[in-house]
């Protein structure tokens, strides 16, 4: 199960990828917003509860840039956000960093590149050994 949410700034986005994944038969719990003003760290909040709170693995979230989400998303342990607004750093953050959460700028990419980024993103799997030890360097951070 996938959790997807944005700010105002990346709701329009965060449709078009709505229908993206019904198209293709995935499911996703909407964390909002529902076009209204908010803040993205809210946002960021709800919705990586979902993955921190067991109920999904992976999520996606928007706003204008990606950046103020992301790094709002990263603040939480547990997640490990990744800013893509190209195929090969959704590609590689699934490889070498097992991104669990992947942030998109709404205001910078179009629909079509983000259907390409969420593709790879939720069918690229990790790829453990080296890149583990590291990953579990990332998870040590978070007792600092
Ligand atoms: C909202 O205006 C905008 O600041 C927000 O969506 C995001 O781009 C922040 O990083």
């Amino acid at each position: 199960m996938l959790a997807i949410g944005s700010d105002h700034a990346g709701y329009e986005l965060k449709v078009s990828v709505m229908k993206y994944l019904q198209d293709k038969g995935i499911s996703y719990i909407d964390c909002g917003c529902n076009g209204e003003r908010c803040d993205y760290p809210d946002i960021a909040k709800v919705t990586c509860e979902k993955i921190t709170k067991g109920e999904c693995d992976k999520a996606i979230l928007i706003c204008g840039t990606g950046i103020g989400i992301s790094i709002s998303a990263n603040k939480i342990k547990g997640i490990r956000a990744a800013l893509c607004q190209d195929y090969y750093t959704a590609k590689y953050t699934r490889l070498h960093n097992d991104a669990n959460v992947l942030c998109m700028g709404g205001r910078v990419i179009g629909p079509g590149t983000a259907e390409e980024i969420v593709n790879v993103f939720l069918n690229t799997e990790f790829e453990g050994g080296r890149h583990a030890d590291r990953v579990n360097k990332i998870t040590a951070l978070e007792e600092n």
